[in-house]
């Protein structure tokens, strides 16, 4: 009886640091999730804020535009609505002669839309990929604005600049110098390492004094290396990072 209770005795004393470590275990377990649950909420309250004022801006953009039969927008390959309610707001405040884009779409047919609005101003509007032209023209005849835009098909050629290739856009269709307004959303950023780059090396000579840039996805790391390079490159030109989604470079040069 007595072997019982000591062999029960020593059984429980060795069982108490098991019992010991999952209770650690346990408390640590409970730390951890209530930490996960905190990221996760604050993550789900800043996506919903966020896709909350992209559907304001998309809203208002349309309201005050007045595009409501429908717009050309895919969520992976348009401008966001708050890049273009930047670029629309420039446009209608700035009422900039002769813009200039590099690459099509959404942004061609709002800063259309900006020009028939201020009775002044055109689009020139370089696009690469002639079934994106082809579309980004049918939007603009259909929200009757082609007289304010010219798609330009430029397919990507070989640019050698300072001893370094890069496929951008051919610049032989383009008669436009004397630019006010530059918006940069292409080409896109897979097809090679500092894809946009080329933009202010070979139009810079085409820009009037006091033209404003805008450069979209400027949060991505490839987008910083090239505000990076142009700022030393192009000293003169004063840089804003503006933070929308997915974040916005704009240089001017007045
Ligand atoms: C980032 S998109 C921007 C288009 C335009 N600025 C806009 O906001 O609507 C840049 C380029 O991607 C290409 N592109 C557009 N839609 C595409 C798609 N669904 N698949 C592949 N490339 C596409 C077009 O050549 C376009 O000029």
């Amino acid at each position: 009886m007595m072997t019982l209770e000591i062999l029960t005795l020593i059984l429980l004393v060795s069982l108490i640091p098991l019992l010991l470590s999952l209770w650690y275990r346990v408390g640590h377990l409970q730390q951890s999730l209530g930490e996960t649950r905190g990221r996760l909420e604050a993550l789900v309250q800043g996506e919903t804020r966020g896709l909350f004022s992209q559907l304001e801006a998309d809203r208002s953009l349309r309201d005050r535009l007045d595009l409501h039969q429908g717009l050309p927008y895919s969520r992976n390959w348009s401008a966001s609505p708050d890049f273009l309610k930047l670029i629309v707001e420039h446009c209608l405040e700035a009422r900039p002669a002769r813009i200039l884009e590099c690459s099509s779409g959404l942004t061609t047919l709002m800063l259309a839309r900006c020009c028939q609005l201020n009775g002044q101003g055109h689009v020139y509007s370089l696009e690469n990929g002639a079934p994106f032209a082809a579309a980004t023209g049918h939007h603009l005849d259909r929200y009757g604005v082609a007289d304010r835009a010219s798609l330009i098909l430029a397919p990507l050629e070989n640019q050698r600049i300072k001893e370094e290739n890069y496929l951008w856009y051919g610049l032989n269709g383009l008669p436009v110098a004397d630019i006010d307004m530059l918006v940069i959303d292409g080409p896109p950023g897979f097809l090679q390492r500092h894809s946009r780059y080329p933009a202010l090396p070979l139009l810079f000579g085409r820009l009037s004094d006091a033209c404003v840039i805008f450069l979209d996805d400027a949060a991505r790391q490839d987008e910083k290396e090239i505000v990076m390079r142009w700022k030393q490159e192009f000293p003169a030109i004063r840089h804003e990072f503006i933070p929308t989604e997915r974040g916005c470079s704009v240089f001017r040069l007045g």
